[in-house]
């Protein structure tokens, strides 16, 4: 029988002390398929150690690039050899970002063939919008069977999103970067990633304008030259840690960070009672009294992330009163509740609103994460928990957080991993 883990947290230990924030994921993400784009040899620094990376590395090499890796150092691809515009359904499913792979593959050379993406099963995720701004390049696409064909030369154009969508932005900045003439995204994302997409993209040579805002034009360069660019901190990340010190009432600076990202959770903690102070690259997050319930809604960038939506309502779990947890992003991210329901949380869920009753105490229990910040808002539950709290399928984890157990046990966190049958 296979070999499987799982994390054991003993809970109660309040985190103190200091951390370092990695890369970001959903930056590196997008960064790592842009360089195929690149003319020349890139250099990608400050990338998260995780699954996710890993996956990213097998598929440019499984493309013909020249990918020389060194987790929590570098990685130096030299995209010139990948002749490939392949990604099948065993590396596709890997990540949801593989789906970036049609962006970049078409604004390399205009062919693409990539199954469909995997990633959290957090609702239905469809790519259509992806598709249509593809489309709107001038690409001809069909869906084959689960894969992706799309072909075309780019030629520059207005994009108009139905909705606000990361990944449709960042794909069709991928795909417009080399076309020919401007693009013009309207209503695009303004997360921080897409500024550092098109920092990347600008540091190779290319014309991206606007990102950050909601109309991005990008004028196409038929050369993008080699660089050396670090990603930013990853937002999520930072969230994560602030929301696991205020969980165990501990005293945590989180450095080298970037605390205007943090701007809507900063400002749902202080509300609940919590102290966070800033300054250049750190926060730090203290809680000695208790916490006050607080209502809060998912929303684009800056409004409150859904990334952190879980973690947060582990932490609401506890506190005084009943809060409202609204998920307008994915219909099914609230899979996490009913696995802290078996940690003594008392939540019910009506339509797309989570209502959290807040009790005196959580209790360790055996618990299996569904996704990513599923996982993390177990990993936060468990810190906070009478006892010891058995997360199975931490792999979820690892798929988004750079040695996360080590990070919180250098912060006087009981945590382990074990091997079970
Ligand atoms: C990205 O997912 C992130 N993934 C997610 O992070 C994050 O939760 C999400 O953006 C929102 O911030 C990566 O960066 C790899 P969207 P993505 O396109 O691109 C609908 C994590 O935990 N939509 O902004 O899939 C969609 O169904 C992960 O790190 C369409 O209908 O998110 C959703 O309701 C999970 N058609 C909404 O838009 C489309 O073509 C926003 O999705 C595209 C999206």
């Amino acid at each position: 029988m296979a070999k499987k883990e799982r994390l054991m947290i003993t809970g109660g230990h309040a985190l103190e002390g200091e951390v370092r924030v990695s890369g970001g994921k959903n930056t590196a993400v997008a960064v790592i398929p842009a360089t195929l784009l690149a003319d020349e040899p890139c250099v990608i620094e400050n990338l998260p150690d995780i699954e996710d990376i890993h996956a990213l590395v097998d598929i440019l090499r499984s493309l013909g690039a020249e990918v020389d890796y060194a987790p929590d150092a570098f990685m130096r691809v030299d995209p010139r050899p990948a002749h490939g515009c392949q990604v099948g359904y065993r590396d596709a499913q890997r990540l949801r970002a593989s789906y970036y792979m049609i962006g970049a593959l078409l604004g390399r050379q205009g062919k693409a063939e990539v199954a469909f993406p995997g990633g959290c099963k957090i609702g239905s995720r469809p790519i259509d919008q992806h598709l249509k701004g593809f489309q709107s390049l001038g690409a001809v696409v069909r869906d084959q069977g689960g894969v992706i064909n799309a072909e075309g030369e780019m030629i520059g154009n207005d994009v108009f999103f139905d909705m606000v969508t990361v990944g449709g932005t960042i794909n069709v900045m991928l795909a417009a970067a080399k076309a020919r003439g401007t693009t013009i995204i309207y209503n695009a994302a303004k997360e921080p990633h897409i500024v550092d997409l098109a920092n990347f993209l600008n540091s190779m040579g290319a014309k991206v304008k606007g990102a950050g805002t909601d109309v991005i034009r990008i004028k196409g360069q038929s050369y993008l030259h080699g660089t050396t660019y670090a990603v930013i901190p990853d937002q999520i990340e930072t969230g994560t840690l602030m929301i696991a010190a205020a969980a165990t009432h501990g005293d945590v600076a989180i450095r080298g960070c970037i605390p205007q990202h943090m701007e809507a959770l900063t400002a749902k903690l202080l509300e609940m009672g919590v102290k966070v102070t800033d300054n250049d690259d750190a926060i730090r997050v203290r809680t000695t009294g208790a916490h006050r319930a607080v209502n809060l809604k998912t929303q684009v960038y800056p409004g409150f992330p859904t990334d952190l939506q879980q973690p947060m309502s582990a932490l609401l779990t506890t506190a005084h009163g009943t809060s409202m947890v609204t998920e307008t992003i994915f219909e099914q991210r609230f899979r996490h509740l009913d696995e802290m329901a078996r940690m003594g949380a008392r939540v019910r869920v009506v339509d797309r609103t989570a209502i959290i009753e807040g009790v005196p105490q959580l209790y360790g229990a055996p618990v299996t994460t569904t996704d990513l910040r599923a996982g993390a808002a177990l990993l936060v539950a468990g810190l906070m928990a009478n006892g010891i709290t058995e997360i199975y399928e931490p792999e979820h984890i690892d798929r988004g957080y750079e040695h996360i157990e080590e990070k919180l046990r250098a912060m006087g966190a009981e945590i382990w991993r074990e091997t079970i049958e």
